[in-house]
């Protein structure tokens, strides 16, 4: 690690942040880039949330990623924010600039980027895409769909309102089907991506009977841990195509990286294996 007194300093804003593998991933690229720099943790509690982020400022820190539970605070504690910030109600990168706090929200870009490496012939306009869950990083999914041009997005949460809140939100092409509809929302689809937390560790498994998704669809998880969740272990044996999560977490952090450090990243094989190890 190199740490000059003109090191530029970054992190990742949360409570708790000890989960977060954000210092592993830009550690690893200030490493690789030989960048004079140093990207920590930031636990800061909700009450103390504002005023933190104006304090690092001061401190002269170029920016940082937000994460639970700060991301809708961020928004509202920004001097501005891009459109995808406004459009989502949520900010996870900000960089600062002479005291000011610019906003941005990378979530979307980051899961197409995953999605168009991880299955390059998937086409956007092709197929409609099938979309389970409705919290923040599904919002984030079928706003990156919407922006690909994907003809129909059927969107399928176990509370319905919460999908409906969404499709009012973000306004295009949306159908809602209800829980107990979910494998109907299947047939003829080109993509199905899992946004919900069912698959991960500690939690129960998505319960989706793929009989009517075609074999020709690509199946994403963005649940990374495991990387290779129940839901892409029944798609691969059916001989789908499978993305896992694990490349939006990498990829969503590349702006920030390259506003802050001047340096514009790659997510690689190696890059995964070392964030995934222990
Ligand atoms: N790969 C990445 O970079 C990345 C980025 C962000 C998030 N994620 C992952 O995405 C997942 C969702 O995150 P989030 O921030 O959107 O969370 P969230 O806002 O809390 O939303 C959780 C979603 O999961 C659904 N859900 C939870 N338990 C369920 C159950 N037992 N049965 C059916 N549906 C259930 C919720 O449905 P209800 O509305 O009915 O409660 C909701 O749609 C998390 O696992 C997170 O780790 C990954």
């Amino acid at each position: 690690m190199i740490l000059s007194g003109r090191a530029g300093l970054a992190g990742i804003v949360g409570w708790p942040v000890s989960h977060s593998r954000s210092p592993k991933l830009h550690g690893y690229w200030l490493r690789h880039h030989r960048v004079d720099g140093a990207y920590v943790p930031l636990p800061i509690r909700p009450e103390a949330f504002a005023q933190g982020l104006r304090m690092l400022a001061a401190f002269g820190f170029r920016g940082v990623n937000v994460t639970l539970p700060h991301k809708e605070a961020a928004l509202a504690a920004c001097d501005e924010a891009d459109d995808q910030a406004r459009r989502l109600g949520a900010v996870n990168t900000i960089v600062m600039r002479d005291g000011r706090l610019e906003g941005s929200n990378t979530d979307a870009f980051g899961f197409l980027e995953n999605l168009v490496q991880g299955a390059p012939a998937w086409r956007a306009r092709a197929a409609p895409a099938v979309v389970v869950g409705a919290g923040g990083a599904a919002r984030a999914v079928v706003a990156a769909l919407l922006d690909a041009a994907v003809p129909e997005i059927r969107l399928v949460n176990r509370t319905r309102s919460r999908a409906e809140m969404v499709a009012q939100e973000l306004d295009g092409p949306l159908q809602i089907f209800d829980w107990a509809d979910r494998t109907r929302a299947l047939s003829q689809a080109g993509l199905l991506v899992n946004a919900t937390s069912l698959g991960m560790v500690g939690q129960p498994p998505l319960d989706l009977d793929l009989s009517d998704l075609p074999r020709a669809a690509v199946v994403n998880d963005i649940v990374y841990t495991p990387l290779q969740t129940p839901l892409l272990a029944q798609a691969a044996k059916r001989g789908n195509g499978v993305v896992d999560g694990l490349g939006m977490l990498l990829h969503q952090a590349r702006p920030g990286f390259e506003a802050w450090f001047g340096v514009e990243p790659e997510v690689t094989d190696e890059l995964r294996r070392f964030v995934m190890s222990d």
